[in-house]
């Protein structure tokens, strides 16, 4: 299996390095782009640089690199999975301004009909958020928040990201046992 991941600066870089763990450990292949202003964030939040980063991903690229393979239709992935997506990244995948390899590989997914999932990261939303997600949904892509949930009885701040990721893992179709999956035996 290989999937595209990029992580853009919204709060919540963990999401993103949590999930490159995850794959890394199940021996997924990884394609990883962070955009610029990600870079810090991630650093700022997880105290990790972007050399960890490339020490998880399988291939990584730089966000201008629009000659990248990821930018053509031919490249065979899975999909891609933006997390954290800014409320920006959102505005140029749904109005197909592709002017990074983020925005141009969400756009090639959504175009090969390959699954692009995004976990938008912004509170509160305006309509403009409102109105990009529905469109980013009707154009095909599966938005998944990172939205805090109780059932599963987190115990820490791990428990509530680990079940983000298996919500992603589990839209990939990647087995996990990141979080206790209501009553199922
Ligand atoms: C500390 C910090 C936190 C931010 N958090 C968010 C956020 O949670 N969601 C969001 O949409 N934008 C957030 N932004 C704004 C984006 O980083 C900004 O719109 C940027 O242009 C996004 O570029 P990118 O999508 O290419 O990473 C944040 C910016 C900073 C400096």
């Amino acid at each position: 299996m290989q999937v595209i991941v990029g992580i853009t600066g919204a709060s919540g870089s963990i999401i993103g390095l949590r999930l490159l763990e995850i794959l890394k450990e199940k021996n997924v292949t990884t394609h990883v782009i962070v955009s610029e202003v990600g870079k810090k964030i991630l650093e700022m939040e997880t105290g990790r640089g972007i050399d960890y980063v490339k020490r998880l991903a399988s291939y990584y690229y730089n966000n201008s690199d629009l000659f990248a393979p990821l930018s053509s239709g031919s490249f065979c992935t899975e999909g891609m999975v933006i997390a954290p997506c800014t409320m920006k990244t959102l505005a140029a995948i749904v109005h197909g301004y592709s002017d990074s390899l983020i925005t141009r590989a969400a756009d090639v997914c959504l175009k090969q009909d390959k699954k692009l999932i995004l976990v938008p990261r912004e509170s509160p939303l305006n309509s403009i958020h409102l109105k990009n997600l529905a469109s980013a949904r009707d154009s095909g892509a599966i938005i998944i928040p990172p939205l805090l949930s109780f059932y599963h009885k987190p115990k820490s701040i791990d428990d509530l990201i680990d079940f983000v990721v298996g919500k992603i893992l589990d839209s990939l179709g990647v087995e996990h046992k990141l979080y206790e999956r209501w009553e199922q035996k």
